[in-house]
């Protein structure tokens, strides 16, 4: 195990360096939420107001949550609710506030069991492009000879066999116990330090083909063109839940990953390092994404299937599309896995430090109960398509089971967990305690603290009611 870092409990594992932190944080923070899910939210919110409203969102509510959260990790060195407590105690206030910090265990534990259902999915189109690759070999697009529509029926295909689904969702969440239960250096540092840069080479590579070859014009205008007329309340509460749930927000993940940095690495930087790369990742996303849907005369609202149904018909017109198209889903792959691990990590260090489990048995528990709600979650694209769980509320009227688990946590679970976490640092913890672990000063630190204090739960709290209620 890693050397602690100076100020670290005892018997609690640490990163073994500032990068491997960063890597990790980066690695949990990018993932299905930039490739698929923010290319989709923006898809299905009006495009330009929704994404600039999702980077206003990010400088000015997510990073000083994302330093809030690292922060109250670091001081506790424990898993995110006993974290809370230990500063809460600290600071002589009660310890009930780790209450944020359970609900946020329980977030993550949610999202981990959907978001390995589109894991699998992932997995499913390694193995079509595999297959692919093999059959055609290396020269010439991908699946040659057939007709595009055949190629965009691949999804409603897998979409309509639930066991298939099923299978492969329990597949990818297998692979992201597997390193969880090796523990912090040997599984989930290790997940990381190797899979993130392979991740990067291949996402530029991809991107600068896609500006290009692709309608990029016509993508920069749907990103960027700001109309206000379409910045609606519900598209200010998807923008502001897309945000957290692409910076791994509100949902313990960050707490527990920053209880394993050391003392002497430096919270509010590397929170900077945390929110602009992964905010470039989704940016960029966008910017590959779009110009081949555009180019392809796709529907931009295509929802959940956007980045699975559009990109298999560009690799068909690229020279050494299988190939290419291969490696696009491998990248997306080891994206997805280390941010799996960091959602399965969160439950787990709990679980396994409140009972004085061994980490094994407690990831073994935390996966079992994530194949439930996962294999549901997979049904609801077929056999169980019209189970709606929260249909008596508005919001969520006619929402599938998979459908509902995303919307609650990252429209309900997620902003106010944050608005938690804001009022604990801003308010209720010891200022002293809290400018020890952040990293800032002058002006910046000043900027900060009014951020948590006053903007980010004001804001959110107006987003949250008017998200709502509209
Ligand atoms: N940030 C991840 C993504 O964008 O795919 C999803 C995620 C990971 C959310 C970890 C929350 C979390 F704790």
């Amino acid at each position: 195990m890693a050397a602690a870092g100076s100020g670290a409990r005892a018997g609690h594992e640490n990163w073994s360096s500032r990068s491997a932190f960063i890597l990790a944080a980066v690695g949990s923070a990018v993932g299905l939420g930039n490739m698929w899910r923010f290319p989709a939210e923006a898809g299905e919110n009006g495009g330009g107001a929704f994404v600039l409203f999702y980077i206003f969102c990010v400088l000015l509510i997510g990073l000083p949550v994302l330093l809030s959260e690292v922060l109250i990790g670091r001081h506790g060195q424990a898993n995110a609710p006993e974290s809370v407590r230990r500063l809460a105690r600290d600071s002589k206030a009660s310890e009930g506030w780790s209450v944020l910090a359970s609900m946020g265990v329980f977030a993550a534990f949610l999202i981990l069991s959907f978001y390995c259902v589109v894991g699998g999915w992932v997995v499913y189109y390694i193995g079509v492009f595999a297959s692919d690759l093999f059959q055609t070999g290396l020269s010439g697009g991908a699946f040659q000879g057939r007709d595009p529509e055949e190629i965009k029926a691949l999804m409603p295909g897998l979409f309509a066999d639930g066991t298939l689904m099923a299978g492969l969702n329990l597949g990818f969440l297998g692979v992201t116990m597997f390193f969880v239960a090796r523990g912090v250096s040997s599984g989930i540092e290790w997940v990381a330090v190797y899979l993130m840069p392979l991740f990067f080479v291949l996402f530029l590579a991809i991107t600068i083909y896609g500006a290009f070859t692709g309608n990029f014009a016509e993508a920069v205008a749907y990103l960027f063109t700001f109309d206000f007329s379409k910045l609606t309340g519900e598209v200010m509460l998807a923008a502001v839940g897309q945000a957290f749930f692409s910076l791994s927000l509100g949902v313990a993940g960050m707490m527990t990953y920053g209880a394993y940095a050391n003392r002497d690495t430096n919270l509010g930087e590397t929170s900077g390092i945390i929110a602009g790369a992964d905010t470039a990742v989704a940016l960029l996303a966008g910017l590959a994404i779009f110009p081949i849907v555009f180019a392809a005369g796709l529907s931009t609202n295509a929802g959940p299937g956007l980045m699975f149904e559009s990109l298999p018909i560009a690799f068909q017109q690229m020279p050494f599309g299988s190939a290419i198209g291969l490696a696009f889903f491998v990248m997306i792959f080891f994206a997805a896995l280390t941010s799996s691990v960091s959602l399965l990590e969160a439950p787990t260090a709990y679980v396994f430090e409140k009972f004085k489990l061994a980490r094994p048995v407690a990831t073994i528990i935390v996966g079992a109960g994530a194949a439930v709600l996962g294999v549901l979650s997979a049904l609801s694209f077929n056999d169980l398509a019209e189970f709606y769980p929260l249909g008596f509320i508005p919001l969520f009227a006619e929402t599938n089971f998979f459908d509902t688990l995303d919307g609650v946590t990252a429209k309900l679970f997620m902003p106010i967990g944050a608005i938690l976490t804001c009022i604990f640092v801003g308010w209720i913890a010891d200022a002293r305690l809290i400018d020890s672990e952040n990293g800032l000063d002058g002006a910046l630190h000043k900027l900060w603290r009014a951020l948590v204090r006053f903007v980010c739960p004001i804001v959110l709290a107006v987003i949250l009611f008017v998200g709502l209620t509209s």
